[in-house]
C-alpha cells in the first residue's frame, strides 16, 4: 500500500518524465530542421527512454496497488539558438530531473517507505549516467560545432545510436 502523498509524488514523476522525452522530441524535430539527421536520431532514442521512465513508475504504482493518474503537458520549446544550446539544455534538463529524483527519496526517507527507496535506487544511478552522458554530449558538440567535418562524423555517430547506448 502506497501513502497518498508517496502516490501522488510518483504520479507527478511520470509526467515529469514523459514531458521529457516531449522536450526531447522536440529537439529531435529541431535537428530534422537544421538537417541533422544523426543528432534528431539520438534526441528520438532519448525520447524513447524518458517513456520508459515514466512506464517503469506506472508499472510501480499499480504492483502497489495504488492508483496512476496522468496529467497533460506544456507545449514544449521548440527553438533554439544553436547546436551547443541544445545541449546545455539538455543538461540543464537532467539535472532538474535529478533533483526531483531527490525530492521522492526525501518524501520516501521521510515516510519509512522502504520499498520505494528501494525502487527509486535505480533512479538515483540513471541520473548519475544522464548527467554524465550529457555532460559528454556538451563536450563533444562543443569541440564539433565549427568544423562541418567535425560535425559530419558527430551526426553519423548519433545516426548509428539505438536504445541502450544513449
Ligand atoms: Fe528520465 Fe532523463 O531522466
Amino acid at each position: 500500500m502506497l501513502d497518498k502523498r508517496m502516490e501522488e509524488a510518483l504520479n507527478k514523476q511520470i509526467n515529469a518524465e514523459l514531458a521529457s522525452g516531449y522536450l526531447y522530441l522536440s529537439m529531435a524535430t529541431y535537428f530534422e530542421d537544421e538537417d541533422l539527421p544523426g543528432f534528431a536520431n539520438s534526441l528520438r532514442v532519448h525520447a524513447e527512454e524518458e517513456l520508459e521512465h515514466g512506464m517503469k513508475i506506472y508499472d510501480y504504482i499499480i504492483r502497489k496497488n495504488g492508483s496512476v493518474v496522468l496529467e497533460g503537458f506544456e507545449t514544449p520549446e521548440r527553438q533554439w539558438d544553436g547546436i551547443v544550446a541544445v545541449y546545455e539544455a539538455i543538461l540543464e534538463h537532467e539535472e532538474l530531473v535529478t533533483s526531483l529524483i531527490n525530492d521522492l527519496m526525501d518524501l520516501a526517507e521521510e515516510l519509512n517507505d522502504h520499498a520505494t527507496i528501494q525502487f527509486l535506487l535505480w533512479f538515483v544511478e540513471e541520473q548519475v549516467e544522464e548527467e554524465e552522458l550529457a555532460h559528454e554530449d556538451l563536450r563533444k558538440v562543443r569541440m564539433a560545432v565549427d568544423s562541418r567535418h567535425l560535425l559530419y562524423e558527430l551526426d553519423k555517430e548519433y545516426g548509428s545510436l539505438t536504445s541502450n547506448e544513449e
